[in-house]
C-alpha cells in the first residue's frame, strides 16, 4: 500500500488552511482520506522570543526577506517526513509557470512540500542550497504564497483516484488536449431569447462531437492565439 498524496505547506499564515480547500471536491476528498494535508508553521523554527523569520534585505531596499537558516529547518522538517522524492516548490512571481502537465507530474508523485513566501521573499541561498523548484501560477503578483499553493494543491488533487469521480469530464476538459473547452448548456431551452444549438438536441453523437470541436477550436484562436498556434505546429 502506497502513503496517500500530502501537501505541506510552509507558511507563517498556517490559519489559511485547508481555507477553500476544506470544502468542495478538494473538502471531500480530504475528510475521506483521499489526500492528507500537513500544514506547518514556518515561526515553529524561530530562534528568538519574538519567533521572527524575517530581516532587513542586504544591500538595504524595502520590504523584508525571509531568513535562509528559518527557512532551511522548515524544509528540512518537511523533508524528514515526506519520501526522498517528493518535489520542494517555492511559490514565486518569478519562477517557471505552472501548467496542466507540471500539475500532471506532481499528481502522479507522492506530494509537494510548498513554501509559501511573505515580504519582498526569501534569502537566495535556502532556494539554492536546498535545490528548490520556483513555480509561479501567472504574470501578476499576490501578496504571499499562500494562495498561489492552494491553487497548485487544488490542481493536483482533483486528479488523484477516486477525487473526481468523471474520468471522461478529466479528459476532455481544457489543455488535456491543448484546445480550451467546448461552451457547455442546460435546461431551459430557451433563456432570455437564447436557443441552445438544435444540434445538441439532435441525438447525433458525431455531429454533436463535431460541433464541439468547432467551438473549442473558435474559442482556442480567439482567446489563446499563443496556444492555437503550437497546436497547429505539431
Ligand atoms: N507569490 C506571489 N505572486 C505569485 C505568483 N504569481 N505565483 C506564485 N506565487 C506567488
Amino acid at each position: 500500500m502506497s502513503e496517500i498524496w500530502r501537501a505541506v505547506p510552509l507558511t507563517i499564515f498556517p490559519e489559511m488552511f485547508p481555507g477553500p480547500l476544506g470544502l468542495s471536491l478538494a473538502g471531500k476528498a480530504l475528510g475521506e482520506g483521499k489526500w492528507a494535508l500537513s500544514t506547518i508553521d514556518i515561526r515553529d523554527f524561530a530562534t528568538d522570543k519574538h519567533r521572527s523569520v524575517d530581516d532587513t534585505p542586504a544591500g538595504g531596499g524595502a520590504g523584508m526577506v525571509m531568513r535562509a537558516d528559518i527557512a532551511a529547518a522548515s524544509i528540512d522538517a518537511a523533508r524528514g517526513a515526506m519520501p526522498a522524492d517528493t518535489p520542494t516548490i517555492y511559490l514565486s512571481p518569478r519562477g517557471t509557470p505552472l501548467t496542466q502537465a507540471r500539475v500532471r507530474e506532481l499528481a502522479a508523485g507522492p506530494g509537494v512540500i510548498l513554501l509559501c513566501g511573505r515580504f519582498e521573499g526569501v534569502d537566495q541561498r535556502v532556494l539554492d542550497a536546498r535545490k528548490v523548484e520556483e513555480v509561479s501560477i501567472g504574470d501578476y503578483v499576490l501578496s504571499g504564497g499562500e494562495l498561489a499553493a492552494q491553487v497548485l494543491i487544488d490542481a493536483c488533487v482533483r486528479l488523484l483516484p477516486g477525487v473526481a469521480g468523471n474520468e471522461v469530464s478529466l479528459a476532455e476538459e481544457s489543455f488535456a488536449g491543448s484546445l480550451l473547452e467546448y461552451p457547455h448548456y442546460t435546461r431551459p431551452r430557451e433563456w432570455e431569447g437564447r436557443a441552445i444549438a438544435e444540434v445538441l438536441l439532435s441525438g447525433d453523437h458525431e455531429k454533436i462531437a463535431k460541433w464541439r470541436r468547432e467551438q473549442a477550436e473558435r474559442f482556442t484562436k480567439e482567446r489563446r492565439p499563443d496556444l492555437w498556434e503550437k497546436l497547429k505546429g505539431r
